[in-house]
């Protein structure tokens, strides 16, 4: 919880430099309380996209704030901790994309988690989230689609859209792939009523005993509507917060309850971004975002893509 005297400070740096904070539910509590908006990846990247402001502070990892640069170029972007990164996001050999365009030939598409670097962006088609992915692949006109570079979400894809032949890639959020099946069938067991609600980087014999795959926001919406009295949640800890804050405003502080695995999902990067380091990056202007010149323009397009096919 951030002082009195912080968070005046943060409201005037905030209208002095006509700034808006955007925030991954991922992140620490009080860096998601300063957020003008917290979301998804999908909806952080329409966010960023179509507000008007000079300054966007983007608390999240980084391919998160490089993606708000590419889609509004013109805007100062910060990251409040500028060495918050994904590792997913660099496991992709290019070897792999060269080979799957020399066997498929133009029946190919590659299609790109945001959850990428700029470059693979741009060597890709069209990106997708967890939110959009199941609707762009369907639309794409291609038969053939190479999913970089999650191998899970992709297997995913590949089980919801028979009628596409994906091929896989070996990338994986050490997070996600982290969380143990045995840990929640323990819970199962503890809560027999409970609904089970995974993000699909989870490995597939995580979303086997689901009853429910979705993104943040689809798994903070399921728990926030759903009419079960427990929750067993297979995704990052930091959803908790905008659950019971949903929860509590819906009047059902207290009849809800909220369990994760024994070994708590954390993502390591995220969990630096912080409130006070939101405020600091706005005080210093530090943690600027830029983006490569070399692959900006294919990797702005498949983003572009990606918010055209989602819609
Ligand atoms: P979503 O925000 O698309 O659910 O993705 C989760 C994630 O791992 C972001 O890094
Ligand atoms: Fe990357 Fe996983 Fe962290 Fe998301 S949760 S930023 S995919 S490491």
């Amino acid at each position: 919880m951030l002082d009195k005297e912080l968070l005046e400070e943060f409201a005037e740096l905030k209208k002095r430099n006509d700034a808006v904070v955007l925030a991954h539910y991922y992140v620490e509590d009080d860096a998601q309380d300063l957020a003008d908006y917290v979301g998804d990846s999908y909806f952080l990247a329409q966010k960023a996209a179509s507000i008007d402001c000079k300054t966007l502070v983007f608390a999240g990892v980084e391919f998160m704030a490089e993606s708000a640069k590419l889609l509004s170029p013109n805007k100062r972007v910060l990251m409040p901790e500028p060495t918050a990164d994904c590792p997913m996001a660099h496991m992709l050999r290019k070897e792999t994309i060269d080979e799957a365009r020399e066997q498929y030939g133009d029946d190919l598409a590659v299609a790109c988690y945001v959850n990428s670097t700029n470059q693979m962006k741009a060597w890709s088609d069209v990106c997708v989230t967890s939110a959009n992915a199941l609707r762009i692949v369907e639309r794409l006109p291609q038969k053939n689609v190479l999913f970089i570079p999650d191998q899970h979400l992709g297997h995913y894809i590949q089980q919801q859209v028979p009628s596409k032949n994906i091929i896989l890639n070996d990338g994986f959020c050490p997070t996600h792939e982290a969380i143990d099946v045995a840990e929640i069938r323990l819970l199962m067991q503890e809560y027999p009523g409970a609904a089970v609600c995974v993000h699909p980087e989870c490995p597939s014999w995580v979303l086997d005993v689901a009853d429910y795959v979705g993104s943040t926001s689809g798994i903070i919406e399921r728990c926030v509507t759903g009419s079960e009295s427990d929750y067993i949640i297979g995704t990052v800890y930091g959803v908790l917060h905008e659950i019971e804050r949903r929860v509590a405003a819906a009047g059902d502080a207290g009849k809800k309850h909220f369990h994760f695995p024994a070994t708590t999902p954390i993502c390591p990067n995220m969990r630096r971004v912080t409130g006070q380091k939101v405020v600091a990056c706005l005080r210093d202007l530090s943690g600027e975002v830029f983006v490569d010149q070399s692959t900006a323009e294919g990797a702005r397009r498949a983003l572009t893509r990606m918010l055209e096919l989602a819609v």
